[in-house]
């Protein structure tokens, strides 16, 4: 049986990824480790939602901190002006204490959530102060000694770095704020002040912005004691995501700090457009996992709250506030399972606080660095035709080289008969977009590496020097053979090959590009074929990047890219790329996204 000899690593890998959530009924919850980091770990309840047992027991047992979502909004407590509402967040005030949870308040001021009497008022700026101070005295003596924290104003601050033009703003001037503070200090002199907002967390405008803000506030001698980033962030490079850069993040935990302020991530999710998938998934637990750990680090940062208990009542899944209205942005899902981003979480809070670790080194390593992680599990493999050296690649996933195979580089592919093929792009007879097929094998010299590219418009010698070679026509193909195989950056053992078409007018000396790819020796062929060009490729197995040793079922890290150019000046109008977890073309500065090449022995099977 020649697929036999597969079974032992494909055990050990699908050992991998259950090895994770098995332990999960041993393990601490969140609330214990949070306590022994002294660390708050909280989330954003709903007093409607609080008498659902699953809830109910994920909200107190998880969590030693509750911020009321709504029920201490202003519209929610002061309806009618000077008749109070106090039920709902009574009701999770109570709960929060029997169950040994601090409260953050939220909010006293801010411009959304205010009711009709108020919004469509015509006050006085005396009036007005006179309502917001009523307001701040009301709420806050009510919750004395039960609500220790309060986000006394909210969003204040334009995008602009303008003060927003709410209100109070209108009716008050820009003194509002440090009156608000100064009636919420006389209030509760107990409770901690906060000032709260989103798209503040690294250093953008508005960042800055803020920074002057509280800047002024402390200088002025403002009654306040933390800053709220609210962490309302998205997969991708966006602006919001250089939240999750920890350089912006922990510089800007450093400046807030030496102002004598605490900060607290008060409102986190992650948001992402599109589907659900693991590697979603994974990339979320990595977003997790650096601000909460970018936080514990730094001894001003004192708390971290989600938006939410589980992905169902999400306030992302409304659709005035949403997109994706089918996004799931937090720790748990809607059956209360916890997700990669809470064992991620998990793991943060147990290294900090020297109890056993929750995910691998490898695991915790790759989220840390912002590696696009995902344990990648080989389904079996299957052979679909007998005369095939190897078995079927698994598209974005898998590709078995078969070995020993000796190959020429003369540009005829007939030496690479009955070797895996895998073709990337629309390769129909009729199809008039650029497509490749690519093969890969080695012998006990060599990795080969062939490529049959179709492109009905050449362009090459076009860049010279040859560092922006990916620019003209091009396949790549890249090697992870380290240990490592979620390295994020590149070392000695990995590197990026681009073999060019430039070589067809160049048969003495191959033309190449890539990380490392100078010190690894390739030599390559190129011939102009009738509907494009093929390439092969030849890298020692023995060079100063690495030392390969072909052995059945070993795996390396593998990808393959195509590049193909219009015109001189459009370049990559075309790019192919092959391992799944590439989504955004990482792969030449992050090794961590290369799919898996696995060593197939021809002889033995
Ligand atoms: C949101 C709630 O989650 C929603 O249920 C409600 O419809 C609107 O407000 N920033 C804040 C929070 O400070 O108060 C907001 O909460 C989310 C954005």
């Amino acid at each position: 049986m020649p697929l036999k000899r597969m079974m032992p690593l494909i055990v050990l890998l699908m050992l991998v990824s259950i090895s994770l959530v098995s332990a999960q009924e041993d393990l601490p919850p969140l609330r214990e480790l949070a306590d022994l980091n002294d660390f708050y770990i909280g989330a954003a309840a709903r007093a409607d939602n609080i008498n659902t047992p699953a809830y109910a027991e994920t909200l107190a047992g998880e969590f030693n901190m509750l911020t009321p979502e709504n029920e201490a909004k202003f519209c929610e407590l002061q309806p009618q002006q000077g008749s109070f509402d106090f039920d709902e967040l009574d009701r999770l005030v109570d709960f929060a204490a029997e169950n040994n949870m601090v409260v953050r308040g939220h909010t006293l001021l801010w411009h959304r959530c205010n009711p009709d009497w108020l919004l469509n008022g015509a006050f006085s700026r005396e009036e007005a102060i006179d309502i917001m101070r009523e307001h701040i005295f009301t709420v806050m003596q009510r919750y004395q000694g039960r609500i220790a924290i309060w986000d006394v104003v909210n969003e204040a601050v334009n995008e602009d770095g303008n003060l927003r033009n709410t209100i109070w703003l209108q009716w008050i001037g820009e003194e509002y704020i440090d009156l608000a503070f100064q009636f919420a200090r006389e209030a509760d002199p107990d409770a901690l002040l906060f000032y709260n907002d989103y798209d503040g967390e690294g250093r953008s405008n508005k960042a800055n912005a803020i920074y002057e803000l509280v800047a002024g506030m402390v200088e002025r001698g403002i009654p306040l004691d933390g800053v709220g980033l609210q962490m309302h962030i998205e997969l991708g490079e966006t602006e919001a995501y250089q939240a999750v850069n920890t350089t912006n993040l922990t510089n800007n935990l450093t400046r807030l700090g030496e102002l004598g302020l605490q900060v607290q991530i008060t409102e986190m999710d992650v948001y992402y457009e599109g589907e659900a998938t693991e590697e979603v998934f994974d990339r979320q637990a990595g977003d997790y996992y650096r601000v909460l750990q970018t936080c514990l680090n730094h001894e001003a940062c004192t708390a971290l709250a989600i938006w939410g208990v589980h992905d169902q009542v999400s306030w992302l899944r409304q659709e005035e506030h949403s997109e994706n209205t089918d996004v799931e942005p937090l720790i748990f899902d809607g059956k209360y399972q916890p997700k990669p981003a809470y064992f991620a979480l998990l793991d943060v809070l147990a290294r900090a606080a020297g109890a056993a670790p929750v995910l691998s080194d490898e695991v915790a390593t790759a989220y840390a660095d912002g590696a696009i992680l995902r344990e990648i599990v080989i389904p079996e493999p299957t052979l679909s035709n007998e005369a095939q050296l190897a078995p079927d690649a698994v598209h974005g996933v898998a590709y078995y080289a078969p070995f020993p195979v000796f190959i020429e580089l003369d540009g005829d592919l007939a030496d690479w008969e009955n070797v895996p093929r895998v073709s990337m792009g629309d390769t129909s007879e009729d199809a008039n977009t650029e497509s490749v097929t690519f093969a890969a094998a080695a012998d006990d010299t060599n990795f080969y590496f062939m490529a049959n590219v179709r492109d009905s418009n050449l362009v090459y010698g076009v860049y010279e020097p040859l560092n922006e070679w990916y620019k003209e026509d091009s396949v790549e193909f890249y090697l992870n053979t380290t240990d490592n195989l979620f390295a994020t950056r590149y070392s000695t053992g990995i590197a990026q090959i681009g073999v060019l078409a430039a070589n067809i007018e160049n048969p003495e000396e191959t033309i190449f590009g890539g990380y490392n790819g100078a010190d690894v020796n390739v030599t390559a062929v190129a011939v102009e074929t009738e509907d494009g060009y093929i390439i092969e490729a030849a890298v020692p197995l023995e060079n100063d990047v690495w030392t390969i040793t072909p052995a059945n079922g070993q795996i390396l890290g593998f990808q393959v890219h195509l590049n193909g150019a219009t015109s001189a000046e459009d370049s990559q109008t075309t790019k192919l790329i092959w391992s799944a977890a590439d989504a955004d073309d990482q792969s030449w500065r992050n090794p961590s996204v290369f799919g898996r090449l696995i060593f197939w022995e021809v002889n033995s099977q």
